[in-house]
């Protein structure tokens, strides 16, 4: 959920008549009196990011009785966010007027971590200098500082030894991937899985939490001009035990190895895992054990999963979906745990960070270079994830 209404109690204009003239000349980000200057990417309405999308100014009151001021710290640029913004996403941004504008606004993003820098008087299990994540989507994490309630936030009990960064994005891709790999079918280590988008947030997780549980995976990514050794050695460093390309994954060959890998399918492909869509989904179910599932969660090609029907009739695959937004909100308790348990292996060195491209946002950071990060999300073959990392103004 949304910062709640009435939090943010001064407009531009009153934060102007409370400071000195020279003060706001500075365009500090902590103001006199105890108000926060916040910017934050916005839109008023749908449509492409570079169309929609603008930089806003807002001031935040001191918080009092229940409210919690904070500071972001790391807010990436998943594809679902910009799926949001286009209007073709099951949720909506929250559009609200409490930004200061007279019509309503959203403040794009949906993950992130901030650090709690006030709070009010009845705010109870959180301190000052705790970090927090958001605990549904929507509440907009592209933003300089937020003002809300408790109930909105999941603070990192242990923060000890890790990155805004690596808690920044651990909501999301790793808790997407956790619970594919064990909600659907009881894998058996030994067991493998198998999976396209390998080399996404999602894919990279399935390979880490995979190998860490004992189970073996395919990985399917798209061929590319260059780079396809120093991906599928990444990929492999990771604990991939193959990588194929969406090509390679069709051939006769490539059946004939994985009959050898799996030991004549003593050791099954029992899951599939498909960010991707189209007819790569039937290539790779055609690699799945009887009764196996195939969890579809992304649709990254925009074409449609198309199968042959003896897949449902002689083989019994089932085609299953998941969206984490759902099973977040349906399972707080459970993902307060899994965000735990991988913080831990990522503080043990368990598990790797996503390659990431910073976009360091500061107090003067220019709109253009904040909304072309965003606009570049759904470029193929990017080298990194883009991540907002916030200075400290
Ligand atoms: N259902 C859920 O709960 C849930 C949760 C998290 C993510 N997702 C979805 O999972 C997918 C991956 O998300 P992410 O954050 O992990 O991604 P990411 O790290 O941003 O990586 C994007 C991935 O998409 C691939 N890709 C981009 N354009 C493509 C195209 N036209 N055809 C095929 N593949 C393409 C990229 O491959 P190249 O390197 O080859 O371009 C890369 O593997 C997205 O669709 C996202 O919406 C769903």
């Amino acid at each position: 959920m949304a910062p709640s209404r009435a939090l943010y109690t001064s407009s531009r204009t009153a934060i102007r008549r409370l400071q000195p003239l020279g003060l706001q000349q500075q365009r500090r980000c902590i103001s006199a009196y105890g108000y926060e200057q916040a910017k934050c990417l916005v839109i008023d309405k749908l449509g492409e990011p570079k169309d929609v999308l603008r930089l806003h100014g807002h001031s935040i009151s001191p918080p009092h009785g229940d409210l919690l001021t904070v500071r972001f710290l790391a807010s990436p640029i998943n594809p679902a966010d910009i799926n949001q913004i286009q209007g073709v996403y099951p949720t909506k941004p929250t559009f609200t007027k409490d930004l200061g504008t007279s019509e309503p606004i959203a403040v794009g993003g949906n993950e992130g971590v901030a650090e709690v820098i006030a709070k009010g008087g009845n705010v109870k299990g959180i301190e000052r200098g705790d970090w927090v994540i958001m605990k549904k989507q929507g509440f907009g994490t592209w933003r300089t500082h937020a003002q809300t309630t408790a109930d909105n936030l999941m603070p990192i009990r242990n923060k000890d030894g890790l990155k805004a960064e690596q808690v920044g994005t651990v909501s999301v891709n790793p808790m997407t991937a956790y619970r594919m790999l064990k909600d659907f079918v009881d894998l058996k280590p030994g067991e493998w899985f198998i999976q396209n988008g390998a080399n996404s947030g999602v894919g990279r997780a399935a390979i880490q939490l995979g190998r860490l549980w004992g189970y073996k995976s395919i990985n399917v990514v798209r061929k590319r001009e260059s780079g396809m050794e120093e991906l599928k050695n990444d990929l492999k460093s990771l604990g991939a035990d193959v990588v194929v390309t969406d090509e390679e994954v069709e051939s006769k060959e490539f059946r004939d190895q994985v009959k050898e890998l799996t030991n004549g399918g003593r050791e099954p492909v029992r899951l599939g895992m498909n960010c991707v869509g189209g007819k790569l989904v039937n290539s790779m179910a055609k690699h799945l054990a009887p009764s196996s599932h195939m969890v579809t969660y992304g649709a990254m090609s925009k074409q449609p999963v198309s199968l042959p029907t003896g897949l449902l009739i002689f083989k019994n695959i089932s085609f299953d979906g998941f969206w984490v937004s759902r099973w977040s909100n349906e399972n707080p308790e459970q993902k307060e745990a899994c965000v735990t348990e991988v913080l831990d292996m990522t503080r043990q060195g368990k598990f790797r960070d996503i390659p990431m491209q910073p976009i360091k946002w500061d107090y003067n950071t220019k709109q253009e270079e904040l909304v072309n990060a965003v606009q570049g999300t759904l470029e193929g073959f990017r080298s990194g994830k883009g991540i907002f990392v916030f200075g400290k103004t």
